[in-house]
């Protein structure tokens, strides 16, 4: 199967099905001397691990890390970085009834048209298990680009379902109120109200989407290039290849099409942009704000409410899908934004170094807000 990497100067290819012995990737071009042990991924992978709260699928990876390959005594070495998790909490039993059965608005039907075999065993290649190891890869991405620009990439959950934070339009980002609650909302005073939600959507066997806003914070001036790389242009193909993803809004995104250019127009003062509505980016290149993107995510497709399908033979059927299911699946997908986020940043300041290293500071520089 191909298109399985992406990155230009640092590339990122991953492997594994959902219910095979093993997931992994192999991450090449990340620069030596970074230094890098198994511990460093625990954080972001517990918080995009199944089974923290009732309100996600409750299959339990343990997600333990085996550096393969690329560090040599605790730092990174310059050659391909491999790394591996094993699978320990599969139980394939469960996807006996889809053997011959295409679920409504899931990928069984279009794996099977464009291949011609499946692996069906928890949605095989095209479960959301393959993002364990992009959010491994970010890793390694978040902390090159905190390290060596101060980059900082978080994000949140601005929307599930028709809930969204009851917070000021413009009020800051409360993070630590975000890194607290298994749903990463802004806005703790509202958690129970999620959870409500939550408990009464699992009990009828329903499912729905979300929106998540990721947020990167120290992004220079000067990354993306234009045309065919634009920074934009390839945040929205990272994040629109996340399992699940039905829309990519940079700053305004689709709210740009009812304002006026006075009003879209992010005005400049020596002192700072006045505005973000580009997300900050300008041209495909990064202005120096916080580039700012959101994704709207479908609602789950595997769900206890009968619905009408086809099986194998083309026969009229009624699905049912029971197992191990995240009744919204925008919950833990903040953490995989955030990590396709922090991919192409990497990618980015890699490829302008490369071209324009020598460029240097110009003046003047606004700075970022
Ligand atoms: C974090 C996350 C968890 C997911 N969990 C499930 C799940 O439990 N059941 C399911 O049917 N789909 C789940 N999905 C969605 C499927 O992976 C996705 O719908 C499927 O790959 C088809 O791709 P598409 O929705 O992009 O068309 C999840 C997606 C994400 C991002």
């Amino acid at each position: 199967m191909s298109s399985n990497s992406f990155g230009k100067l640092l590339t990122v290819t991953t492997f594994g099905e959902s219910h095979g012995p093993a997931i992994g990737c192999v991450i090449d071009g990340c620069p030596p001397g970074l230094a890098l042990v198994p511990e460093d991924f625990a954080h972001d992978l517990a918080r995009r691990a199944t089974g923290r709260t009732r309100h996600t699928s409750q299959r339990r990876e343990t997600d333990a890390v085996d550096i393969l390959s690329g560090v040599y005594e605790g730092r990174t070495t310059g050659t391909p970085i491999a790394l591996l998790i094993r699978n320990t909490d599969a139980r394939s039993r469960d996807y006996d009834d889809l053997l011959d059965t295409f679920r409504p608005a899931h990928a069984d039907y279009t794996y099977w048209q464009k291949y011609g075999i499946r692996d069906p065993r928890g949605g095989g290649r095209s479960s959301a298990r393959e993002t364990t190891m992009r959010v491994a890869a970010a890793v390694i991405a978040k902390k090159w680009l905190a390290e060596r620009h101060g980059v900082r990439v978080r994000g949140y959950l601005a929307q599930l379902g028709e809930t969204v934070p009851r917070l000021p339009a413009d009020s800051a980002i409360d993070w630590d109120a975000v890194e607290r609650n298994p749903f990463f909302w802004p806005d703790a005073a509202q958690v129970p109200e999620l959870e409500a939600v939550m408990d009464a959507l699992r009990k009828a066997g329903d499912s729905v989407g979300a929106r998540v806003t990721v947020v990167a914070e120290g992004v220079p001036p000067g990354w993306g290039e234009p045309i065919y790389g634009k920074l934009d242009a390839e945040l929205a193909a990272a994040l629109m290849s996340i399992n699940a993803v039905k829309g990519v809004e940079i700053g305004a995104g689709f709210a740009a099409v009812a304002q006026r250019g006075s009003q879209h127009r992010d005005e400049i003062t020596p002192e700072r942009f006045l505005s973000n509505h580009a997300g900050g980016i300008l041209g495909g290149i990064s202005s120096g704000q916080p580039v700012i993107c959101s994704i709207a995510l479908k609602p789950t497709s595997s769900i206890r409410i009968p619905g009408r399908s086809v099986n194998l033979r083309g026969e009229a059927i009624e699905v049912v899908t029971n197992g191990r299911h995240d009744p919204c699946v925008g919950i833990r997908a903040t953490p995989i934004a955030e990590a396709m986020v922090a991919l192409v940043l990497m990618d980015q300041a890699l490829r302008h170094r490369a071209q324009c290293g020598d460029v240097g500071p110009v003046a003047p520089r606004i700075p970022g807000g």
